[in-house]
């Protein structure tokens, strides 16, 4: 019998094992999951929810885990699946529906209206299976900051946050970013796990943007600008100088991942280089 119930830092150690079952395409990419510290430390900081942990109990262990939290969008709240792993030796045994459906109730009651989550291609098919659909694509852009053209308007004022030990409410957001990329750039500054630099723009006092710029230890940058319902129009504004926020950091390259769908606001500031993303987004009507 499998049983779902909130995560713990206990849990970790067989957690390593599910990881390393599950995320082997890691060795190449960063070494792999190798500690027990390693996994404990996804499990902290400023990103992570603690009432967004479940794991699935089978045997007397930890067999599979589902890490999620909620932001605002312009319509309401959306929850954000950040991972689903289940044991390589306990798949197709139902226990992936059991933890999104779990997931799911906690999530409905936050207010939650609708859940997002991004497949590998090699999982799409179960993210079918229990009801999700595919929406929209991502793409990969970026260009140098020196291509960037400024966009000066005095109707809008750049104001730089401190990272402080949360993420900030205003980045607790998406609108026309990827949902939870922001939250997940800013987490990681103010966890200070990359160095970065943390933006909110305002027009007359009224919050129309937010910026994130993050580069990690090889030089690797990630932006995130976003705008709210009232900055739609100035949208160029507030990606363009969130881009150029990366020379403080003496970045070279604005690089972000965006839904193909908000292409046009990018398109603004003229050419990017662009790649999709073999990722899918998928979501969900709770
Ligand atoms: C994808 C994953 C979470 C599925 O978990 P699971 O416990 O095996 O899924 P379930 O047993 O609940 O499967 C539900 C249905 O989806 C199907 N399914 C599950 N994984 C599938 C896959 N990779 N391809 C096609 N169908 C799949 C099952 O056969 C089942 O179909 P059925 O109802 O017709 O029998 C698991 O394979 C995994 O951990 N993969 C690696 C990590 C990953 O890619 N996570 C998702 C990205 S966030």
């Amino acid at each position: 019998m499998v049983t779902i119930r909130n995560g713990a830092m206990k849990d970790c150690s067989d957690l390593l094992e599910v990881y390393q079952g599950t995320r082997w395409f890691y060795r190449q990419r960063a070494g792999g999951y190798t500690t027990v510290e390693q996994v404990k430390d996804e499990h902290r900081g400023a990103v992570f929810e603690r009432w967004g942990w479940l794991v699935a109990e089978q045997d007397g262990r930890v067999v599979g885990e589902v890490v999620f939290r909620a932001e605002k969008n312009p319509n309401g709240k959306i929850g954000v699946i950040r991972n689903l792993d289940i044991d390589v030796r306990y798949q197709k045994s139902e226990i992936g529906t059991h933890l999104t459906r779990a997931a799911e109730e906690v999530m409905r009651k936050k207010r939650v209206a609708r859940v997002v989550a991004t497949t590998p291609p090699a999982a799409y098919n179960y993210w079918m299976k229990v009801g999700y659909f595919a929406r929209g694509s991502i793409l990969n852009i970026k260009k140098s900051i020196s291509q960037v053209p400024d966009r000066p308007t005095r109707a809008v004022k750049t104001v730089r946050v401190a990272p402080e030990s949360k993420i900030p409410k205003s980045m607790r957001f998406s609108n026309i970013s990827y949902p939870g990329l922001l939250g997940e750039v800013a987490g990681s500054i103010v966890d200070g796990a990359v160095k970065g630099v943390l933006l909110e723009f305002t027009s007359e006092n009224k919050l129309v943007g937010v910026g994130a710029f993050s580069l990690g230890a090889k030089s690797e940058s990630l932006f995130v600008a976003d705008v709210t319902k009232r900055g739609m129009d100035l949208s160029d504004s507030v990606i363009s100088r969130t881009a150029k926020a990366g020379l403080k950091l003496k970045a070279k390259t604005a690089r972000t991942t965006i839904p193909k769908g908000q292409l046009s606001h990018y398109l603004k500031l003229g050419k990017w280089t662009s790649e999709d993303s073999t990722d899918i987004p998928v979501t969900r009507l709770l």
